[in-house]
């Protein structure tokens, strides 16, 4: 049975004592709730990650990175590598957000070697795809989508793709209040595991956890985690309050 996550993408928001206080509200929310084949997964920002893997030890949620620099070391001013973040056990890294895309120009090619990277550390790349807006009106969108896995995490042996769970985000629902119907998250998510299970075979498909974001919050998430292929979210906007955030992961 392939797991269900529900993960949090801070983005870059909170001071220290925000993030501090948040991060300690959702493990003593956490402590009280039966998480049965759950996993629950905080990404704050880089310099959190510490903080959030020492209170993550005595807690039920895994911490992950919002980003990562595809090389192993050296000299690349103000980067992260996957050795640093595995050092101190960071377990998860979101790859190619839609926003790292658009404003820092991260294409396929540079992703590919991401997720590479992280996977040879020990990371779990959570694997971000999804089309914009003309492309769904064009209606390509499915096309879109499928480049965006050719290209990248399609490259991976079996071995190593096992690894990876996707997030289908449509970038016209991110943070616009506008999320994806039950039914256009379903299409889709039924599409990328069909392709999968073309790539590599049926089982591995069945095993991926692929996940829904963009808008998702705790009046929509119920209805979004029912559908067969969703299994579960990753939350920007509504992962920013314990209280929000804790009832989009009982939606599970
Ligand atoms: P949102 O963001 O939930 O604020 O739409 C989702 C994401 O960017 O991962």
């Amino acid at each position: 049975m392939r797991t269900k996550i529900v993960a949090g993408n801070w983005k870059m928001n909170k001071t220290f004592s925000e993030a501090e206080n948040l991060i300690s509200d959702i493990a003593e929310a956490l402590d009280d709730m039966e998480l049965n084949n759950t996993e629950v997964i905080l990404c704050p920002p880089f310099v959190y990650l510490e903080m959030a893997t020492d209170i993550a030890e005595e807690s039920k949620f895994g911490v992950g990175a919002q980003n990562m620099n595809d090389h192993e070391f050296g000299a690349f001013t103000g980067e992260i590598s996957a050795s640093m973040l595995n050092s101190i056990e960071v377990k998860y890294v979101i790859i190619g957000h839609s926003e790292r895309r658009q404003h820092y120009q991260e294409n396929n090619e540079l992703l590919a070697g991401k997720v590479n990277t992280a996977i040879h550390h020990q990371i779990q790349p959570i694997f971000c795809c999804g089309e914009k807006l003309a492309d769904r009106e064009e209606g390509i969108y499915f096309e879109t989508v499928k480049k965006q896995l050719d290209d990248t995490v399609f490259q991976l042996p079996s071995e190593h793709f096992q690894k990876v769970i996707i997030a289908y985000e449509p970038v016209w629902a991110i943070g616009t209040g506008v999320n994806a119907t039950p039914e256009q998250a379903q299409e889709m998510h039924r599409y990328i595991r069909d392709r999968i299970a073309e790539k590599y075979d049926p089982q591995v498909a069945e095993n991926t956890t692929i996940l829904y974001g963009g808008s998702c919050n705790s009046k929509n998430a119920g209805v979004l985690f029912m559908q067969p292929d969703v299994d579960g979210g990753l939350i920007g906007g509504s992962s920013l309050k314990a209280d929000e955030f804790i009832a989009i992961v009982s939606s599970l």
